[in-house]
């Protein structure tokens, strides 16, 4: 299905008249974010983007929307484009240019239009780039060496001949657990020309945002697609790291009868056990669930086989970056016919009469089918962006001798979004005494 857009230099989107729903929801979204408020005030009164080109390529959310506001109230000049073809909320993109950003994004992209949209970023020769599993860099670097693909074919129709912008960047910084396999994969090479901040390896982050957003969004998303009970049913996640962990906590706490793991790693396997949830294989699990989900960043984890054993009327989702957990040529060669039965559930039936209900096209259920995390989760997560983006300007110099490496968020910034979410949410903490402090510290105080 291709979407007709609204196209001028200055954006690339689907109907720039829903500007003023945008423009209620990113209030709704303002007033949740406490923490990146803080910081846009600060950033508005310093000016610390004056002259910066910043490039981005995230879900082009309410969320989002708050964060390119930061961004602007500090003097930068913003171009947006999207992480995921399914994830851009078309509102906040006709709100977000009226605000003045240059936006490349909307719901159901196809793939011209998904590379289409982070040419048009990287276009601007952003002196900054920020990124949602990795794509913008991935192409940046692809174009810097010269290689040839489907996506490169769709970039360069935009860029022309002029491809080699890498130079101009100073750095960056990843938002997911994906990305950051992809760029520690590409640092390990020698092949990452730039240093990139791991912003999803912050505590403020990963602890909250893939945990406890992941958890609440995905159960949002997989009941809006299917309405369906999550009380009595068997419910199996695979991978029970940060997002995992979250799902699985709460679809146990929406009545789930049996909460079934798959996992690869055996501390995240004991950890499952200890909390009460059962460890299986996929084979073993596929063959009584009711709802799949998978959480683990990597590739074909529900496959052939197991859609072999599936009882009819699975719900089958995703809620890792790529849409490559579940894989869907397989379900694809197996199936005679395919209905999309409700807006995010596309129905396979194989051929012994079974069916199979993939949703979300087996992208992030969270965001395809619902909103995303929270703005009260996103709060952190972007005020680290905003704070990292920020550093990078301020150390532009010195990043040029860290190359490319990906680089953690100093402890500092993180600690300080955390107080900052503490006080805004009206936590009280404990203070140390002087004595407290020096004991601490000491190793010469025993009992
Ligand atoms: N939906 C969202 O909004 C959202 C938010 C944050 C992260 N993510 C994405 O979710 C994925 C997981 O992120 P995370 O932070 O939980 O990562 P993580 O590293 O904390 O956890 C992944 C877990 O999956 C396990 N695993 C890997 N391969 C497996 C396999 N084949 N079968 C079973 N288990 C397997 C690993 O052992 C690990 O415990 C990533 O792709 C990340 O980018 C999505």
């Amino acid at each position: 299905m291709t979407i007709e857009t609204e196209k001028r230099e200055n954006y690339e989107i689907k109907d720039l008249s829903l500007k003023e729903e945008g423009l209620r929801t990113m209030e709704w979204a303002a007033s949740r974010m406490p923490v990146l408020q803080l910081i846009k005030k600060r950033f508005e009164d310093e000016k610390p983007f004056k002259g910066v080109r910043i490039g981005a390529c995230l879900h082009v959310t309410k969320e989002t929307s708050q964060l390119c506001e930061a961004w602007l109230a500090g003097g930068a000049e913003v171009y947006l484009c999207a992480s995921n073809p399914l994830s851009s909320q078309d509102e906040i993109t006709a709100a977000l240019v009226s605000k003045g950003v240059n936006v490349y994004a909307w719901k159901f992209m196809d793939t011209e239009g998904y590379y289409r949209a982070i040419a048009n970023v990287i276009k601007s020769q952003p002196h900054i780039t920020i990124d949602d599993g990795a794509d913008l860099v991935s192409i940046l670097h692809k174009l810097k060496r010269g290689e040839t693909d489907e996506e490169i074919e769709i970039v360069k129709k935009v860029l022309g001949d002029d491809t080699d912008i890498i130079d101009g960047v100073w750095g960056g910084a990843e938002e997911t657990t994906t990305g950051i396999i992809r760029l520690q994969a590409m640092a390990d090479d020698g092949a990452l020309l730039y240093p990139i901040m791991a912003t999803n390896s912050s505590p403020s982050k990963n602890l909250f945002d893939n945990v406890y957003g992941t958890g609440q969004s995905s159960i949002d998303g997989i009941l809006r697609a299917t309405a369906d009970l999550i009380a009595s049913k068997v419910f199996v996640i695979a991978g029970y790291g940060h997002c995992g962990k979250g799902v699985a906590m709460r679809a146990k706490g929406m009545g789930a009868r049996r909460v079934i793991i798959t996992e690869i790693e055996p501390h995240a396997a004991l950890q499952a056990v200890m909390e009460g949830m059962e460890v299986m294989p996929m084979i073993e699990a596929a063959k009584i669930a009711d709802i799949i989900i998978t959480a683990t960043g990597c590739k074909d984890v529900v496959r052939k086989e197991h859609f072999e054993v599936m009882k009819t009327n699975c719900n089958l989702s995703n809620t890792g970056h790529f849409n490559v957990e579940i894989n869907i040529p397989d379900l694809e060669s197996l199936a005679v016919d395919k209905v999309r039965i409700r807006p995010f559930v596309d129905q396979y039936t194989l051929k012994d009469g079974k069916k199979i209900n993939l949703l979300g096209e087996g992208r992030l259920i969270n965001l395809a089918a619902a909103e995303g995390h929270s703005p009260e989760i996103m709060d952190t997560s972007f005020a680290l962006q905003a704070l990292a983006t920020e550093y990078i300007v301020e150390n532009k110099e010195q990043l040029k001798n860290i190359g490319g490496n990906v680089i953690q968020i100093p402890d500092d910034i993180d600690s300080n979004v955390a107080y900052l979410k503490c006080e805004a949410i009206g936590i009280n903490l404990e203070v140390l005494t002087p004595e407290q402090e020096k004991y601490l510290s000491s190793w010469r105080v025993g009992t």
